[in-house]
């Protein structure tokens, strides 16, 4: 085990070394206060020993500040004593010490107390073992019974899929009637109509949006900005064949209710048992939040590349979403000229200025951009932010048009 002791005392240093090298311990040892508290907060350790009377931190100041320290709450401290302090003994459980001894001790009596030392951090450290499986499994169990409901109402949206007689989910809008099949926006409705009053309405509107993005009358090289619908068969380049446009939607919903499914089941084994997360949709120069958040990560949108609302406007329309396209900072359609540039570039750093007093002091701001322009250190420099790296990632698995090789930076910055 790791210790470390602390003695002013020559020849008491000497006789601990010789003790704790007998018994196997790896031990550091400091000749006053200030040094072993500096050893402590640079490596914590299981074991710490301290001679009471030191220059500078006596032993139970560096024992109080041990147990102010986040490794050191658990912590074994036992303190050498003089055998005529005849206030000490208060003292030590004040300062949280477990166990002392009076000095001057013989090798014998030392070893017996560091040997109880030892069985104790041990039989500490089984029960905390214990006692965080025990909370694990609690929770898995938890989660267990969360995602059984889910698998369950899933399971029988999808069943319901098979059986539907005349689909009936409401009225469309001409974008839907133009952007599906009949059969298709029928299919779409109806899931809609099915899961509006569901306990996992929020994932099932997950489900029937990604099936929509799917379903849309698009070319399959052409997912991301079909410009028309595709009514006719065409040569598809990424398949290298003729293929027809989508007719139907229902193997969608059932290939995308699964895939979510098992998604949200995999990551909750991954999952931290502390974490969760709140979505707030809103605009990121205005929105209101509450102070105190660790840190920023965000992947801003590049002037002049995408509509983003137009891109998902399948889902707006089917989910009756709020269209803020008016906010969109630096949308396709405003392009790339001069004054859309600045107009971006203002309206980032507009963001970051309104997000620095919810973040606590120093925390990181980690912005992932393909900065082709050069815009970041205007935006940067205009925020008050300031670069302390930059990493470049490739990025793979991208799909229709913009296939091919792309790489993103991450900039670490933080409030100057
Ligand atoms: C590059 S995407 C990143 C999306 C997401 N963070 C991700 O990594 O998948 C940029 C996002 O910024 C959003 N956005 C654009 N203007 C915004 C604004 N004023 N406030 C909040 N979000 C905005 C866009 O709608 C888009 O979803």
């Amino acid at each position: 085990m790791r210790v470390l002791f602390a003695d002013d005392d020559v020849i008491a240093r000497t006789l601990l070394a010789a003790v704790l090298a007998d018994l196997d311990h790896e031990a550091t040892s400091a000749d006053n206060g200030d040094k072993a508290w500096e050893a402590f907060q640079l490596a914590p350790v299981p074991l710490v020993v301290l001679d009471i009377n030191m220059p500078g931190l006596d032993g139970l100041e560096v024992c109080r500040r041990i147990r102010t320290h986040e490794a050191g709450r658990e912590t074994f401290v036992l303190i050498l004593t003089a055998r005529d302090g005849r206030d000490d003994l208060a003292n030590v459980l004040e300062a949280g010490a477990d166990d002392y001894v009076a000095k001057p001790t013989s090798p014998e009596n030392l070893r017996a107390r560091l040997e109880i030392a030892k069985r104790r951090i041990a039989q500490d450290m089984a029960r905390r073992t214990a006692e965080s499986e025990l909370a694990r499994s609690r929770w898995l169990a938890g989660i267990g019974e969360t995602t059984i409901a889910l698998e369950h109402e899933i399971r029988s949206v999808v069943a319901g899929l098979d059986s539907q007689a005349a689909p009936k989910g409401g009225r469309a809008s001409s974008y839907l009637r133009d952007w599906y099949a009949p059969q298709a926006l029928a299919e779409l409705l109806s899931f809609r109509g099915q899961i509006a009053r569901r306990e996992h309405a929020d994932v099932l509107h997950v489900v029937l949006a990604r099936a929509a993005r799917s379903a849309r009358r698009t070319r399959h090289f052409d997912l991301e900005f079909p410009r028309s619908p595709q009514l006719e068969p065409y040569w598809c380049h990424k398949h290298r064949r003729t293929c027809r446009p989508v007719e139907s939607a229902s193997h969608f919903l059932r290939r995308y209710a699964l895939d979510t499914l098992e998604r949200i089941k995999q990551f909750q084994r991954l999952r931290g048992r502390a974490s969760s997360a709140s979505v707030l949709h809103d605009d990121a120069r205005s929105i209101q939040l509450e102070a105190g958040f660790d840190g920023i990560i965000t992947s801003p949108p590049y002037p002049g590349l995408i509509d983003y609302h137009e891109q998902h406007r399948y889902a707006y329309e089917l989910l009756g979403l709020e269209d803020r396209r008016e906010q969109e900072l630096g949308p396709a359609a405003r392009g790339s000229a001069r004054a859309a540039l600045s107009n971006y570039s203002q309206g980032i750093a507009a963001v970051f200025e309104h997000l620095r007093p919810a973040l606590k002091p120093g925390a990181p701001v980690l912005i992932v951009v393909n900065d082709r322009r050069d815009l970041y250190p205007e935006i940067l420099a205009a925020a008050g932010l300031k670069l302390e790296e930059r990493h470049r990632r490739h990025v793979n698995r991208r799909t229709g048009r913009r296939a091919g090789e792309y790489y993103e930076d991450v900039l670490v910055t933080r409030f100057a």
